[in-house]
């Protein structure tokens, strides 16, 4: 494949709530049960080469080490310099104990060969572990409901790691409004982000507003609908925003896939998005979709009309045992499920 540069300065970045900046598109690095750590790490390298500056890893991708690896290289070559790349990482569910959240920090900075992060976030708000790829309705009896003084624990722990110089930022994932309005009141330093799903088919506009009103930038996971989540991810009810007749027809008179529809349309919307690939012309494509051929107001509108409601990254596994179903973990009714 013939070799893109972007220009980095044509990517937009957006202001976090701390002064810093954040593109608003990043190489997302969940390579699931598809892709190995050393394709992923290759993704990346591609990806940076191409004018990427935004990485989003997690120490529970198991892939930081390689990941590492490329980004020193990157940098020991002049490909990039440290301080315009955007990296962020995440604390899983199982080291939430005190002091278990900045040893997971050392961690991921050794394992990524840096010495700060840009961004650090609470990957999940349960301490709920389970093994990877296990069946997910299969129940771990230790998995607890959200508790706010557990919660604290771990983000005094964030707050002491922008203290230590170790992280630039940090934030949430996966957080609903009655769990985000306890933390707004106690935390001393507030989230800068919070990572969720966000795509045409759940546009999550509550939450959203809620965190912009909050100055907290929504940064959205799975943008194009996941298509490539593990068949045991996905339920009957499942819609695909790829094959929607109103981002199939965006699509058509762009001539693009419609893949880059949703991306387009989360830039447009106003927040940040980290869509995965590790095949080289979707990491281009991706990152030009941004700077190219934008949608129409009117098309904006009528994707605004399209949201199913229907979430993918259900989260099952973190159920509790006395939870009743994966809606629990989402507070739906406003109140938070115990
Ligand atoms: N905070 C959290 O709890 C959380 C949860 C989930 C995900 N994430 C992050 O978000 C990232 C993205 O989420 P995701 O991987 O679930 O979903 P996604 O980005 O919506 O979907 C990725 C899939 O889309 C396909 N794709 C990518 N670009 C394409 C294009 N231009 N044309 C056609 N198909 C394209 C890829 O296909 P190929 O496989 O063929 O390349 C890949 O399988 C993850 O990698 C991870 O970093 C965070």
């Amino acid at each position: 494949m013939k070799k893109v540069k972007i220009d980095a300065n044509l990517i937009p970045q957006k202001k976090l709530n701390t002064g810093d900046k954040i593109p608003v598109l990043g190489l997302g690095t969940f390579g699931s049960d598809t892709y190995s750590n050393d394709q992923v790490a290759q993704a990346v390298k591609f990806a940076v080469e191409s004018g990427y500056l935004h990485i989003d890893c997690a120490s529970v991708y198991g892939n930081e080490k390689e990941i590492g690896q490329v980004i020193s290289e990157l940098i020991s070559e002049g490909t990039v310099k440290r301080e315009d790349l955007f990296i962020t990482s995440k604390v899983w569910n199982n080291m939430h104990g005190e002091g278990d959240v900045i040893a997971s920090c050392k961690q991921t900075l050794s394992d990524l060969q840096l010495d700060y992060l840009n961004l650090y976030l609470v990957h999940w708000p349960f301490p709920n572990y389970h093994a990877p790829g296990c069946d997910v309705t299969s129940r771990n009896p230790d998995s607890k409901p959200y508790n706010h003084h557990d919660y604290m624990i771990v983000w005094k722990q964030m707050e002491k790691l922008v203290e230590m110089g170790l992280v630039r930022n940090i934030g949430t994932s996966n957080m609903t409004i009655p769990k985000m309005k306890l933390l707004l009141k106690d935390a001393k330093i507030k989230p800068a982000v919070n990572e969720m799903e966000i795509h045409p088919h759940f546009q999550q506009s509550e939450l959203y507003n809620y965190l912009v009103d909050n100055g907290i930038m929504p940064i959205g996971f799975s943008p194009i609908g996941s298509p490539g989540r593990p068949e045991r991810d996905k339920t009957a009810n499942d819609t695909v925003d790829i094959e929607d007749s109103v981002i199939v027809e965006i699509a058509e008179r762009l001539n693009v896939h419609p893949a880059l529809v949703c991306i387009k349309w989360a830039v447009q919307r106003g927040h940040v998005v980290i869509p995965f690939s590790v095949k080289q012309n979707k990491i281009i494509s991706n990152l030009e979709a941004i700077i190219q051929d934008p949608i129409l107001q009117t098309e904006m509108d009528e994707m605004s009309e399209i949201d199913k409601n229907c979430r993918l990254i259900k989260g099952q596994v973190f159920l509790w045992e006395s939870a009743n179903s994966w809606e629990d973990l989402w507070d739906l009714n406003g109140e938070i499920v115990e």
